[in-house]
């Protein structure tokens, strides 16, 4: 089949690339020049395991190509997907649907013959009736069908969530359409992917109830942590306990600074727009989105306490600053509310991330980019996993604190084992599993002065 993937980022290059590798023929098309240009030259511009030599691959085998103008593209497709983004309006917190619009308006001038329009971009309920609208009134004459069908794939392990997916949800009323789309997911049917054919509303309400349970999940687990911390429980054993309960699930039970990324944060307050909107409070969510707020920037706190109590003039050093490893995406990662307080409370602020440096420069200002973990915890008074890259797991603890300031380690991923640092002769600081939780913290500080 002839596929045409209007946005080129996260979901629309992955997705492309995997469509190709099943065998369509797809056209990439994004209007940003530059990362045209750099996928004709080979060059990716996101970081993503396996999507170079994927996109390589195809591309060489003529089934993958990229262009910035969207006719041609449209023209020759039986399917156009929307994958561009639908970042948060500002104000209400609302999706900011501009993109997609304009997109509909480029496909509608361009569309030739019957073509499914599939919306795989995170919108909320009722947004594939508008967009239908807009192409009907621009192309009366046109046959096409818009079908819901939202993408669940995981930054850093995209590729494999998209080639082996716990499920493909098919939103539409349109035979012809649910019969299209049958055949382009077909490859994934024979791996026996489970499919689920919902109404267009309904496709697009599970994408956002999918994000709102998980990151209610997360929240969960955080608010538990804060509570082990005042009675001297164990968060980990906590969740394992619980987890370990099939109708519980022990995946995002990770206690930690508060949920990031391009999609958690903006798809909760879509969420919660869309259901005030309606007449019916999400207070649920409300309460998510309010304490995932407060817990980013909160994580300072626990820094300064760390260090005994002020970090004016101190310099902390931050390890990660994407908001999962595996990924060089920043968007509303728990690391820039964090930096944030902390230089809002005087302290020098050191990075280092192995993918998400060159984003984090276009963003965050008076932060000192280091070259690696060790550099950058040289002369630092407190340093801070932030992101639990794998290069932060097996940090050579001797040589940390040989280079540091102070010896303080704040892990917020609770990627060590306190007793393994602490002989170390750290003062360290975990989420959730200290026993004596702050007041143990301020203790260890005490002992180390
Ligand atoms: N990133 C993820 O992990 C993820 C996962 C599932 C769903 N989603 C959803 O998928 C959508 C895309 O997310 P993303 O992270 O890939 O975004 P992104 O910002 O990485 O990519 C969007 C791309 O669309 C392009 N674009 C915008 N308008 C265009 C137009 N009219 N014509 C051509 N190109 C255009 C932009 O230049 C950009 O390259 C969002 O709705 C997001 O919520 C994202």
């Amino acid at each position: 089949m002839h596929l045409a993937m209007i946005g080129a980022g996260y979901v629309g290059l992955v997705s492309g690339a995997c469509f190709s590798d099943f065998g369509h023929h797809v056209v990439c098309v994004d209007k940003h020049a530059g990362k045209i240009e750099s996928l004709k030259r080979g060059q990716i511009p996101i970081y993503e395991p396996g999507l170079t030599d994927l996109v390589t691959k195809n591309a060489k085998a003529g089934r993958l190509s990229f262009d910035v103008d969207i006719a041609d593209a449209v023209s020759q497709a039986d399917v156009v997907f929307i994958a561009v983004g639908t970042p948060s309006r500002r104000g209400d917190g609302f999706a900011d649907l501009s993109f997609v619009y304009a997109a509909a308006r480029e496909i509608a001038s361009a569309l030739s013959g019957f073509t499914v329009i599939v919306t795989k971009s995170t919108v909320p309920v009722g947004t594939g009736d508008a967009v239908e609208r807009i192409i009907r009134e621009l192309r009366p004459d046109a046959e096409f069908a818009v079908v819901s069908n939202p993408e669940f794939l995981r930054e850093g392990a995209a590729i494999s969530d998209f080639k082996r997916p716990d499920r493909i949800v098919i939103g539409s009323e349109d035979g012809r359409a649910r019969q299209v789309m049958e055949e382009v997911y077909r490859p994934l049917y024979l791996n026996s992917a489970p499919v689920l054919h919902t109404s267009r509303r309904t496709a697009e309400l599970v994408k956002y109830a999918a994000n709102a349970f998980l990151a209610t999940k997360i929240t969960f687990i955080n608010e538990i942590a804060d509570l082990c911390e005042q009675v001297g429980a164990n968060v980990q054993e906590v969740a394992r306990g619980i987890g370990l309960d099939n109708r519980i699930g022990s995946k995002f039970l990770h206690a930690g600074p508060g949920f990031g990324g391009s999609c958690f944060p903006k798809d909760t307050l879509a969420l919660i727009k869309t259901a005030q909107d309606f007449g019916v409070p999400f207070r649920i969510l409300e309460a998510v989105a309010a304490v995932n707020d407060q817990r980013k920037r909160g994580m300072a706190r626990r820094i300064i306490q760390a260090c005994g109590g002020s970090i004016h003039g101190k310099t902390i050093a931050v390890l990660g600053l994407t908001f999962k490893p595996n990924t060089d995406d920043i968007r509303d990662a728990p690391s820039l509310a964090l930096i944030q307080a902390l230089q809002d409370a005087g302290a020098c602020v050191r990075a280092y991330d192995p993918e998400g440096m060159p984003n984090a420069k276009a963003v965050l200002e008076d932060v000192v980019y280091a070259d690696s973990a060790y550099d950058c915890v040289t002369g630092a008074h407190a340093a801070v996993i932030v992101t639990e890259w794998d290069a932060f797991r097996a940090i050579d603890l001797e040589r940390v604190r040989a280079q540091m300031a102070a010896p303080v380690l704040v892990d917020l991923r609770n990627v060590y084992r306190a007793d393994d640092v602490r002989k170390h002769g750290f003062v360290y600081v975990d989420v959730g599993r200290s026993a004596a939780g702050p007041l143990g913290a301020a203790g260890d500080v005490e002992r180390a002065a």
